[in-house]
């Protein structure tokens, strides 16, 4: 879909909508929604004074002009209460008229700055939040479908604006919101794509297409390099295999004088859980090639910081393998070395993230990284806790927790803190071994939180379960039902505003 900006009169638009936004208990003379009903001789006043549009938050009402304007049709688009709207409303309000529009099977719509004027952003903000919340929203996983004469293609979202001095902002604004966006559902494709096609070696090429791209460093560690480096964990998971492990690390020099400027992102990547001996049951196995959904986050995550350009430096890393049952797989009982040297009792061969991250951590230490945050489909107990609607989010260092929580404020991805106490050490200590793999079913996302950052060596470090939200189960607002996309977003903010 192309976007654009052009200043000039909503009214005077030959396309086959013009988007137009009311607030709840506007009057109906002010802004855009004014302008074209006076275009149109009072018709929106009428539909208002009937009761047909109130301006209430999610409420569409779809006017054909039929030749008095040159828009074929006008969308009013509720915008709902003024004390309560945000860029956030915006983002939602366009997915969903875009959506919309697409079903009736429109192909080009111009929209107002939804939210600016008396919404108060600023230009630039609600341009970003229209195409942020447009691309996000009209986001289809359909590429291994015939092609489909119902399924039309938006081609055109432009945004019309009377005010030439703010087009810089808007420009930029829209520039921002595609490349959010762009990423986020570069994260959704990784995500979507069945195990068989998106495998480590896979993910790695994705990983080796954004560093050309973005201008980043790239390395992709085979399983002899790990085997060098003595990552025990890691390999143990991949031991039950036929697709070769990959450690993709990214690299972006934002800040080279000051190396110590650092934030090291680590995303799960398995991409296919199938429990591993501690096999799954089958309901909803095939959701498991979302696995890799968080170092998918931070892959895309890190294009957007390229394009961003903050002055930190960031490191992704994502140790990407599939978790399968074979003959060489890795049994309950196994003792694994980690690069640590610390020893792990593999307890359950299903919790299986915190073993890949436990050595992608002590590399990211081992590059001298002080700052990390890992985003990972870690638990099932997450779902239980905090259902769909925030991730979880646990940490050692609370101003860092508190820079994600504000960066997933920015963004519009919810997160919210669970604690870490001593006292859950308890529940995964080993007869055997360092400690074992798991903590039992209490307090499961806490304590699998907490054997990862047994491994975090004094690093200012948080650890974000998205097991619950990395995947919807049907479209709402600007989330599309699969993979979401959670928290691409809010690793590129967060490196933004670590860097100042
Ligand atoms: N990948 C799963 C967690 C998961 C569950 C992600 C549902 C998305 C949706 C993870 O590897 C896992 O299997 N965790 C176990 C841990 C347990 C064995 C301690 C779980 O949550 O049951
Ligand atoms: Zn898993
Ligand atoms: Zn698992």
């Amino acid at each position: 879909m192309d976007t654009s900006v052009i200043t000039g009169d909503i009214t005077e638009q030959r396309t086959g909508a013009v988007i137009v936004g009311l607030f709840q208990g506007a009057e109906g003379s002010e802004g855009a929604f004014g302008a074209v009903d006076r275009a149109l001789d009072g018709a929106l006043k009428v539909l208002m004074d009937d009761g047909e549009i109130k301006g209430k938050k999610g409420e569409f009402t779809l006017v054909h002009t039929l030749g008095r304007i040159l828009p074929a049709r006008v969308l009013v688009a509720g915008l709902g209460k003024q004390d309560t709207f945000d860029a956030e409303r915006v983002r939602i309000t366009s997915a969903r008229a875009l959506r919309y529009l697409r079903g009736k099977g429109i192909a080009d719509v111009a929209t107002v700055l939804l939210g600016s004027g008396s919404g108060g952003l600023g230009a630039g903000v609600s341009a970003q939040s229209v195409v942020e919340g447009a691309i996000l929203g009209l986001y289809r996983f359909d590429k291994y479908k015939s092609a489909n004469s119902e399924s039309n293609e938006m081609e055109s979202l432009t945004i019309v604006e009377q005010d030439r001095l703010t087009m810089v902002e808007i420009k930029e604004g829209i520039d921002l919101g595609r490349t959010l966006a762009d990423a986020v559902n570069l994260c959704r494709d990784v995500s979507n794509e069945p195990a068989n096609l998106m495998t480590p070696t896979q993910l790695s090429e994705v990983a080796l297409d954004v560093a050309r791209e973005g201008g980043l460093d790239i390395q992709v560690l085979e399983r002899g390099d790990m085997a060098d480096l003595g990552m025990g964990a890691i390999l143990g998971v991949a031991s039950g295999s036929a697709q070769p492990p990959k450690l993709i690390i990214l690299r972006y020099w934002g800040d080279r004088e000051d190396e110590s400027n650092n934030l090291g992102l680590v995303g799960k990547g398995i991409t296919f859980d199938s429990g591993g001996i501690s096999i799954k049951g089958a309901t909803n196995m095939g959701a498991m090639k979302g696995d890799m959904a968080g170092g998918g986050a931070v892959i895309a995550a890190m294009g957007i910081i390229a394009k961003m350009a903050p002055k930190i430096n960031v490191t992704a890393i994502v140790p990407a393998t599939e978790n399968m049952p074979g003959g060489r797989a890795q049994r309950p009982g196994d003792i694994v070395t980690t690069m640590s040297g610390k020893t792990i009792e593999i307890d359950n061969t299903d919790a299986e993230g915190r073993l890949v991250l436990s050595d992608a951590i002590t590399y990211a230490r081992s590059l001298g990284i002080g700052r990390i945050v890992d985003v990972a489909t870690l638990t099932g107990a997450i779902s239980t806790a905090l259902g769909k609607i925030c991730s979880g989010v646990f940490g050692s260092d609370q101003a860092l927790v508190d820079s994600v929580v504000e960066a997933g404020s920015d963004s519009g991805e919810r997160y919210w803190q669970l604690p870490m106490f001593d006292g859950y050490r308890d529940q995964y200590k080993s007869d055997v071994a360092d400690l074992k793999n798991t903590g039992g079913s209490p307090a499961g996302s806490i304590t699998g939180a907490q054997i990862i950052g047994e491994f975090a060596d004094g690093a200012a470090w948080v650890h974000l379960d998205i097991a619950g939200t990395s995947r919807a189960d049907s479209t709402k607002g600007y989330i599309p039902k699969g993979a979401t996309g959670i928290s691409v977003r809010t690793l590129a903010r967060l490196a933004q505003i670590l860097a100042g």
